[in-house]
């Protein structure tokens, strides 16, 4: 029996030590010390053994139970720290790798086009208006000259929300709000961009809503070379100074004489191509001598003012200058289209 112990615990030691995980380990344990271990099923021959022996075979078997016992804790040990090692050593965070770079972000291709307009007037001493999108009729319509019935309200299909309360379909009812607040004295310069909205079926260039800049110069002597001269500005600024411009006659209910600016198409130089319609000239905005019914109901004298107003929509002249196709891009806010405007 003794040498039966004796064996067990060479033949035990040697399997904890050469366990590889905590599986085999408790296996081990089982095996040796568990209640129908092989220690226990030795000492199930205790009965046959003397009075003498049997002390001495008890503490033989104690202590081959604690020698297991602590071999088994140590390896226990001894593979649990491996494996927070291990663990360790693949959880490790590489503080050399190279970090993701932040996205930056930048203005909207929109706003850089309506900033630099902006940039622009304010340099010719021009101030900046806003007015609401919310309008009522009288503003939007009924202070430009459009009277209730006036056919070219049709023009502009609008979303009402009450009778008297639409979403503005355009930014001119700013000009008879600012001259208002200026109490009948000039001069009045402003320039003032915004939304607007209109009830359009949307696709590549109609939007039921987008932006306008709408412009107004009220004072003393404003004539249609003052105009011809800003607007001209304007368009080499934008286009080029290759750029020709042409004034051609239109109707605006709130201009009187109305014309519509055109530059010279760039593509074909004139010659007349598919981006110019075969024309030779692209249409940029409407402008004309503010109709003196408009300076009146805003509170100026017409005999002692003039002014000249123009409206024209960044979504176009973006479209223009950079060969955007379709307008939803704007709105869409791809990142991969967007980006490719930022400037570095
Ligand atoms: N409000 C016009 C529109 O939305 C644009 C416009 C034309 C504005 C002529 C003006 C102007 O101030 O003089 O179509």
């Amino acid at each position: 029996m003794k040498e039966r112990l004796q064996q067990l615990k060479e033949e035990a030691l040697q399997q904890i030590q050469s366990s590889e995980d905590n599986k085999q380990l408790q296996d081990t344990r089982v095996y040796y010390l568990g209640k129908k271990g092989q220690i226990t099923e030795v000492l199930k021959g205790m009965g046959k053994l003397s009075k003498e022996e049997r002390p001495v075979i008890g503490q033989l078997a104690n202590e081959v139970r604690d020698t297991l016992t602590e071999a088994l804790e140590e390896k226990d040990a001894e593979l649990e720290a491996i494996k927070i090692n291990k663990q360790l050593r693949e959880e490790a965070v590489d503080v050399t790798l190279p970090g993701k770079p932040a996205q930056n972000g930048g203005p909207h291709l929109l706003m850089e086009v309506i900033r630099d307009i902006e940039d622009l007037f304010i340099s010719m001493g021009y101030q900046v208006a806003e007015g609401p999108e919310v309008e009522t009729d009288y503003y939007n319509f009924e202070a430009l000259n459009l009277p209730k019935g006036h056919p070219a309200r049709d023009m502009q299909d609008s979303f009402y929300i009450t009778e008297e309360l639409l979403m503005r379909t355009h930014t001119s009812p700013v000009q008879a709000r600012t001259m208002l607040a200026h109490e009948g004295r000039g001069p009045v310069k402003i320039i003032c961009p915004g939304k607007v909205y209109r009830r359009d079926t949307d696709d590549a260039t109609h939007s039921h809503q987008f932006t306008q800049i709408e412009g107004l110069y009220v004072d003393e002597n404003v004539r249609m070379s003052d105009l011809k001269g800003t607007l001209n500005a304007l368009a080499k600024h934008l286009f080029g100074e290759d750029r020709e411009i042409r004034l051609r006659p239109s109707f605006f209910p709130f201009t009187e004489p109305s014309v519509e600016l055109d530059i010279s198409c760039k593509v074909c130089g004139g010659e007349g191509c598919s981006v110019c319609k075969g024309t030779g000239w692209i249409e940029i905005l409407g402008a004309g001598l503010v109709h003196p019914n408009v300076l009146q109901k805003a509170g100026f004298d017409p005999e002692k003012y003039t002014g000249f107003a123009f409206g024209m929509g960044p979504e176009r002249i973006a479209m223009l200058k950079y060969g955007i196709e379709d307008i939803r891009h704007f709105y869409t806010n791809d990142v991969r289209f967007l980006k490719q405007f930022h400037k570095a």
